[in-house]
């Protein structure tokens, strides 16, 4: 264990030392800047020691420009000021991570960190008994289980990319940047939990991972969200124009309300239906943590888009608006065509008409969030139980019951 007296011992023998030798007890900070600047300068001269290699490292140093390599740093070399900050095309110094403009986005990234899992803490035993066993399943639920492993494990590897190689660049607000670290890192765990979940399951991985390929249901949604990524992953993209700031916008919209938001819900009911019927519990318990941690990513971006709308209004025009609409109704019809995909017939107590009504109720939700008129009148939740585990309106509820949940360890439950 550390003590902290030992070091409080340390430096009060050295105060003492230095009372000694007739210099003040208490230094003044100036005292110390300027004593420790030049002990800093002293440690660059060559010493008989050195070899030659280390006298090379030390002399190369002699060059090196302060004030040159911080001019190459993003934003300007002041004190940032809250009010500078802006969520793109900001001009203030990105490596400054307070004061916070963005209290919301410090809290979400705190909030992910509260909510650290890794896919080898779930029990996958029950799991691998079940799907072993011939009688396990039916042959529709395998299907369901193997398409949206498929599907699941590309994409959230898109998301990952999507955020690292284009998001992350463009977004000039060090806090958000902060959340998008953490995202990026979770995303990575939910390809670590698809992987884990092929592998206890000894499924073939070429057939699960090259799905998106093969399979035109799962094809079509990794097609439409890549198409949203091409010209902004380019390295020499940059917003700045009405133009290339909608294209971010469309960008964020694609991946958040629709990637994120629309393309894994007709998944997630089903492997949470499953998980609820006593099957294949491991596989629904993983889909579970995924699914909290999804439900931030979601509202993530969605504050991320709104307040691009208000700090940019020009930008949220009518043709942007029809634009993002469409989008999201895009989006819809694509989740209502892979549900029909994995679901030819009824099962786990539910059907495609069932899938496509929720689908549509979430869609009106999407649309509403970003400020848009919904286009599904009089659509009903089917799966309430959908929102007990992640309830729409009270994400922030749900939440706080799962962390409490997983800091105690317990199981999730599946009443
Ligand atoms: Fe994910
Ligand atoms: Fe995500």
């Amino acid at each position: 264990m550390l003590s902290w007296d030992e070091f409080d011992k340390e430096d009060t023998e050295v105060a003492a030392k230095s009372a000694n030798a007739g210099q003040a007890a208490e230094p003044t900070m100036d005292r110390l800047d300027s004593a420790g600047g030049a002990a800093a300068l002293e440690a660059r001269a060559v010493t008989a020691t050195d070899s030659a290699a280390v006298a090379r490292a030390k002399a190369s140093l002699d060059t090196l420009d302060i004030a040159e390599g911080l001019a190459e740093l993003e934003g300007a070399s002041a004190r940032v000021a809250v009010d500078e900050k802006r969520m793109i095309n900001c001009r203030a110094d990105l490596n400054q991570l307070v004061p916070f403009k963005y209290d919301w986005a410090w809290q979400k990234y705190l909030d992910g960190c509260a909510n650290h899992w890794m896919p080898q803490e779930v029990n996958m035993t029950a799991d691998i008994a079940l799907w072993k066993n011939p009688e396990g399943l039916t042959d529709d639920e395998r299907r369901i289980v193997m398409r949206n492993l498929g599907f699941f494990s590309t994409a959230d590897s898109l998301v990952a990319n999507n955020l690292v190689l284009a998001v992350y660049r463009l977004i000039t607000n060090p806090e958000c940047r902060q959340y998008i670290l953490r995202q990026a890192f979770e995303e990575a765990i939910h390809t670590h939990a698809y992987q884990y979940c092929i592998e206890s399951l000894a499924m073939d991985e070429g057939e699960i991972f090259n799905m998106y390929h093969e399979i035109p249901s799962v094809a079509k949604k990794a097609t439409w969200g890549l198409k949203y990524t091409r010209s902004i992953s380019d390295p020499k993209f940059e917003t700045g124009t009405v133009e290339t700031d909608k294209e971010l916008l469309r960008n964020l919209i694609a991946y958040y309300c629709v990637l994120e938001g629309i393309f894994f819900y007709c998944g997630f009911t089903q492997i949470l239906s499953m998980g609820r019927r006593n099957k294949m519990t491991g596989v629904a318990e993983q889909f579970q943590y995924i699914l909290r941690d999804e439900s931030m990513h979601l509202n993530f971006g969605i504050d991320v888009i709104n307040q691009i709308k208000i700090e940019n209004p020009h930008l949220w025009d009518a043709e942007m608006k029809e634009e993002a609409s469409q989008m999201i109704l895009q989006g819809t019809q694509l989740e209502i065509e892979y549900a029909r995909d994995t679901m030819p017939r009824g099962v786990l107590g539910m059907n495609a008409a069932m899938m496509e009504d929720y689908l549509k109720f979430i869609a009106n939700r999407r649309l509403s969030q970003i400020g848009l008129k919904e286009e599904y009148p009089g659509t009903t939740n089917p799966f309430p139980w959908m929102s007990e585990i992640m309830d729409l309106k009270k994400e922030k509820n749900f939440f706080e019951t799962r962390v409490i949940e997983y800091q105690t360890g317990g199981a999730l439950s599946w009443d």
